[in-house]
């Protein structure tokens, strides 16, 4: 030690100091208390202190006391919520001839700013193997600034695939695989790959997944708009209608019933694909409807924009649906019909969307939104929101109560938000690397004043302090709570057949 010492020169030693002194306010943040708020949780909301300790919750009780050293927030008449969970997102993610333009720390700093503290991303493999798709987000992720997790895309399918399904949960904790029933050419897998895929899915207790639109009539749909000369960003809402997110989603839930496996539909747009869910809800089947940000905001009309970069920034699949449908949506929200809502971030520039400047095909789909979970709230109490935005998610993948709630023991990802101040929406502001912002000027009451990922202050009166290499992968556990009861009734079907009927030997004479 003494040897080393000696030989570290002068100029090193300031540096180690002005390092060290660097890193004492970090230290003291270790301790840190909220004082004074309404702490919400799904099903309670009560005024209590809120103490962390090195990035858990270590209490949450009334007058809290503590020593000196402790950094404390006063959050009176402000609500402590959980942070929230983003289930779909896509950074970094190679897509249509392009990358979206948000990696995982530019697109993580805008989501602590906006009160996500974790989201789910999902790995796309490479050349259809699993294992190198794996690999590649590791690589991709490694300078995250809050904890994430994955789910997985399933391509094509082989003994491989199927093989490295099961590492995928056994080892690398993934408990999700995702099945694109459209992008014909590129993403879309068949009815027997999904059968195929869902069976597996059901042995290792992971949750399939569907992007459901029927890929083979929204190719149909897409021709049909260029023969009408209809090449524009609205031929993209033309030529995928709600009908074709109804129906997949129609034989996503009917095939995983067949197979008697859960089912998560992803980015519900439309009514259509709401009430396949509803139906199947109501006649007990186990099926998860998730929505989007998007879908509940925003409607069809900016596609006819007259301006090119105005209307393609609002391209994305299944696309955004016209007035009514995300009033129908926010209902469903609200009662319970769906889940938990997603952004589906998926952000590419004006430059990369103008590669569709003559062919609404060619434009990269996808839309931003990781930091605008506050504006899905609309008519959610207090209580509802933090349900579909963060506890619901944490239930669903498994890693509720680490995540998703305000509990003694729970990792210390939390937000404190104002009800009476206002945000604002703006492209200047919004931290992402993209030029545009889909919700440009919109804003409302409830702003984020605090963000806590990890038990660290990342985002407080306006600035934010992402740290690169801070975020930590969370490995998700298979068989989640409605893998419950399968076994029951794979047996009932079973003994439904009455078969194999035992015949006597036919005579033959
Ligand atoms: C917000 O307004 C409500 C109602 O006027 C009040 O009770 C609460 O204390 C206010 N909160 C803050 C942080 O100003
Ligand atoms: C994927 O496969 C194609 C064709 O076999 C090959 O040209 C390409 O280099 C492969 N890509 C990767 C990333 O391995
Ligand atoms: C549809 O969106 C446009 C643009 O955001 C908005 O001006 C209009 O009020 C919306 N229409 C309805 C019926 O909500
Ligand atoms: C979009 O991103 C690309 C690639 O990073 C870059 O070359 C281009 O200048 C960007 N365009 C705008 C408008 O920022
Ligand atoms: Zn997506």
């Amino acid at each position: 030690m003494e040897n080393y010492r000696a030989q570290i020169p002068r100029s090193a030693h300031l540096l180690i100091i002005v390092f060290l002194s660097l890193l004492l306010p970090l230290c003291e943040s270790n301790q840190i208390l909220i004082k004074g708020g309404t702490v919400v949780n799904a099903h309670h909301r009560e005024v209590a202190d809120v103490y962390i300790e090195d990035g858990i919750i270590a209490a949450v009780q009334k007058n809290i006391m503590v020593g000196d050293g402790v950094k404390i927030i006063d959050a009176t008449g402000k609500y402590v919520m959980p942070g929230g969970i983003d289930p779909h997102t896509h950074l970094a993610m190679e897509f249509m001839g392009t990358e979206t333009i948000d990696d995982f720390f530019s697109g993580q700093a805008a989501a602590l700013a906006g009160g996500t503290t974790m989201h789910i991303d999902f790995v796309i493999p490479v050349n259809g193997s699993l294992s190198a798709g794996y690999e590649a987000y590791v690589k991709k992720a490694e300078r995250s600034a809050m904890d994430y997790g994955f789910h997985m895309a399933i391509t094509k399918w082989d003994e491989t695939v199927s093989r490295e399904m099961e590492v995928m949960v056994k080892e690398n904790g993934i408990n999700s695989f995702k099945f694109f029933m459209a992008y014909k050419g590129s993403l879309m897998i068949s009815d027997e790959l999904l059968l195929e895929g869902f069976k597996k899915c059901k042995s290792l207790g992971a949750l399939a997944m569907v992007h459901a639109e029927n890929g083979d009539a929204v190719f149909e749909g897409q021709k049909r708009m260029i023969e009408l000369g209809i090449t524009g960003p609205e031929g993209h809402a033309l030529s995928r209608p709600p009908v074709l997110e109804g129906e997949a989603t129609s034989r996503a839930i009917r095939l995983a019933g067949f197979v008697n496996t859960p089912l998560y539909v992803v980015h519900v747009m439309s009514i259509d694909a709401m009430g396949e869910i509803a139906k199947a809800r109501k006649s007990g089947q186990k099926v998860i409807g998730e929505t989007v940000v998007s879908a509940l905001v925003l409607n069809d009309s900016v596609l006819w924009d007259s301006d090119f970069q105005t209307a393609a920034k609002y391209v994305m699949s299944p696309p955004i649906r016209a007035p009514g449908h995300g009033k129908a949506l926010q209902g469903a929200l609200s009662t319970g019909v769906l889940q938990l809502v997603g952004t589906d971030h998926c952000t590419f520039n004006s430059t990369q969307k103008a590669m569709g400047i003559d062919d609404f095909r060619k434009i990269p789909n996808g839309v931003n939104g990781i930091n605008i979970f506050q504006s899905a709230s609309g008519q959610l109490s207090v209580t509802d929101f933090v349900r579909v935005t963060s506890t619901e998610c944490a239930r669903i993948f498994n890693i509720y109560p680490r995540k998703g709630a305000i509990l003694v023991g729970s990792d210390a990802d939390i937000i404190i938000l104002n009800p009476n101040s206002s945000f604002e929406i703006t492209a200047n502001t919004h931290h992402y690397r993209t030029d545009t912002n889909v919700y440009e000027g919109r804003g409302g009451k409830g702003k984020v004043e605090v963000t806590i990922a990890g038990g660290r202050i990342v985002w407080e009166k306006d600035e934010l302090n992402a740290v690169p290499g801070s975020g930590k992968y969370v490995k998700m556990a298979p068989f989640n709570y409605m893998f419950e009861g399968l076994e029951r009734a794979d047996a009932e079907y079973l003994s439904s057949l009455r078969a194999p009927v035992t015949r006597r030997a036919m005579h033959t004479t």
